[in-house]
């Protein structure tokens, strides 16, 4: 069965719920296995045994959160070679401006050679959950 490993890093209700959607996202497409793991406790070994990545975070501060910089630090090049070609999917979180978050991490995921097989989920005010399921869905449905 194709296992799905979302990478998140939840810290407040908003983002909570947004997770809350992502399971139940991945939940909609039958045979796939889903591991769940805060980005500060992810390292190579929930990557290397996973066949996708969901990765969420929120901005902070026109970046990524240090969080998930912290889970890409970890990996980088314990995973460099081993994860080429990993389909991946992203979603960010953050009152008006995810665009600095998303582009730092679309330059890493760029740099390990990982295939995006859903468009990047920015989400700004209330969020959209339908969206975020649909994403969760996409990549699940990718495997
Ligand atoms: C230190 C800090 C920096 C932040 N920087 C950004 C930012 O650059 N862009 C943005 O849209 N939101 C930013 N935010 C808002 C967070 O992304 C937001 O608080 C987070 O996604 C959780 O959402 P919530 O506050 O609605 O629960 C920042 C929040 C904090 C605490």
């Amino acid at each position: 069965m194709p296992r799905l490993l979302v990478v998140h890093h939840t810290p407040s209700p908003a983002l909570q719920a947004v997770l809350e959607a992502v399971r139940e996202g991945v939940a909609m497409v039958d045979d796939v296995e889903l591991t769940v793991r805060p980005a500060l406790s992810a390292g190579p070994a929930d990557l290397l045994a996973a066949d996708g990545v969901l990765l969420g975070t929120p901005a902070n501060i026109g970046y990524m959160s240090g969080a998930l910089k912290h889970f890409f630090d970890t990996v980088y090049y314990p995973c460099l070679d081993a994860t080429v070609g990993l389909k991946y999917g992203v979603y960010v979180h953050g009152n008006d401006d995810t665009a600095g978050a998303l582009t730092s991490i679309a330059k890493i995921t760029g740099a390990l050679r990982w295939k995006q097989v859903a468009a990047p989920l920015s989400i700004t005010g209330p969020a959209d959950l339908e969206a975020v399921r649909e994403l969760a869905a996409t990549v699940a449905v990718s495997l």
